[in-house]
């Protein structure tokens, strides 16, 4: 959240209430960053109880970034903090959520099917101004767009973990995406002060289409014996700069959600040995050290 502000590219947009479906990592994170650039939030997620672990995850994190960003002084903290929360609501019907919403960011289960039937309920429930855009991170944006009336409003926004901190926001569009909607989706993106990249809807975009492969061909390298995750992660960190080497990146991402990616390109793209499954990775996974979010991936997590 600094370090995006530190860019200085903070704009007005004409997105002033938004929608974000799915309390998990990646949608509280959103829900927090646009609501402390100004925006109405409403975070929408099954039950009550999913809604309270998103809201606490939220107060943590915001308590990081105001620790830092009002360290001389903490009152004015505290009333930036209240006012981000006062502007930040949970509900946990989709349709009511979207009665006044600008835009709907989505960032729920990689399922395709769930992310359709979502989809074509909310284009009956939100107004005809409505943009939706989905943060998936793996799943063509067209495919699940087609489940909607509304194509030309249709695109992607995808967020890096954590969103607080991560300065970049990818900007994604099918070719039956407007140029407005396109506009609109960029000037958000600047208004939430992230540094937006253009987008196809091709594989991954651009950071994953590098970034899963690099990962999977670390495994690959331990996998043939080659080298250590330790000395993996070590080389990358001091040799090429990287501020967590493949495995560490790995365990914070998810082994689960790298497996899930790999599995459905593999799927697609059989004959692309880039996108070729891992049997240790998928050892792991079936052991379900899954990366930090259960304590243990590649490695014990740390406390
Ligand atoms: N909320 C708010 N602030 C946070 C935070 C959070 N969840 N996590 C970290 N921070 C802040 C810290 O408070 C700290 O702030 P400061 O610099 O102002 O003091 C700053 O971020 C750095 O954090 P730490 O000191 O705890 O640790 P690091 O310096 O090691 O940084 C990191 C942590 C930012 C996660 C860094 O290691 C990093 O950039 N790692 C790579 C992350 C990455 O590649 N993400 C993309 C993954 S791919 C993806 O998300 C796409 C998906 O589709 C798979």
């Amino acid at each position: 959240f600094i370090r995006s502000f530190s860019s200085g590219s903070i704009q007005r947009s004409a997105i002033k209430n938004v929608t974000i479906i799915g309390g998990g990592l990646m949608g509280a994170g959103i829900a927090q960053v646009a609501a402390s650039t100004g925006h109405n939030v409403v975070l929408v997620d099954q039950t009550k109880d999913i809604l309270k672990k998103s809201h606490s995850s939220i107060e943590k994190s915001l308590q990081r970034v105001v620790k830092k960003q009002y360290a001389e002084d903490p009152k004015a903290g505290e009333a930036f903090m209240a006012k981000v929360l006062s502007q930040l609501c949970t509900e946990t019907d989709p349709a009511a959520a979207v009665k006044s919403s600008d835009l709907v960011i989505e960032a729920i289960v990689e399922n395709l099917e769930v992310k359709k039937k979502l989809f074509a309920s909310l284009d009956k429930a939100a107004p005809k101004h409505t943009i939706f855009a989905s943060n998936t991170s793996s799943i063509p944006i067209k495919e699940i767009a087609v489940a909607t009336k509304r194509m030309d409003k249709f695109g992607g926004l995808h967020y890096f973990n954590p969103v607080p901190v991560m300065k970049l926001l990818e900007v994604i569009r099918i070719p039956e995406t407007s140029d407005d909607t396109f506009n609109k989706l960029l000037a958000f993106g600047k208004a939430m002060g992230k540094v937006t990249v253009n987008c196809k809807d091709t594989p991954g975009f651009i950071v994953n289409r590098l970034l899963v492969p690099y990962m999977m061909e670390a495994v690959r390298m331990v996998e043939r014996g080659e080298a250590t995750p330790q000395d993996v992660d070590t080389a990358m960190k001091l040799g090429a700069g990287y501020p967590m080497g493949p495995f560490e990146l790995t365990d914070y991402v998810g082994l689960d959600t790298c497996k899930f990616i790999i599995d459905g390109w593999h799927a697609k793209y059989p004959n692309n040995p880039l996108f070729d499954p891992s049997p240790l990775l998928n050892k792991y996974v079936a052991e379900g050290k899954l990366g930090n979010k259960v304590g243990e991936g590649f490695y014990k997590a740390k406390k």
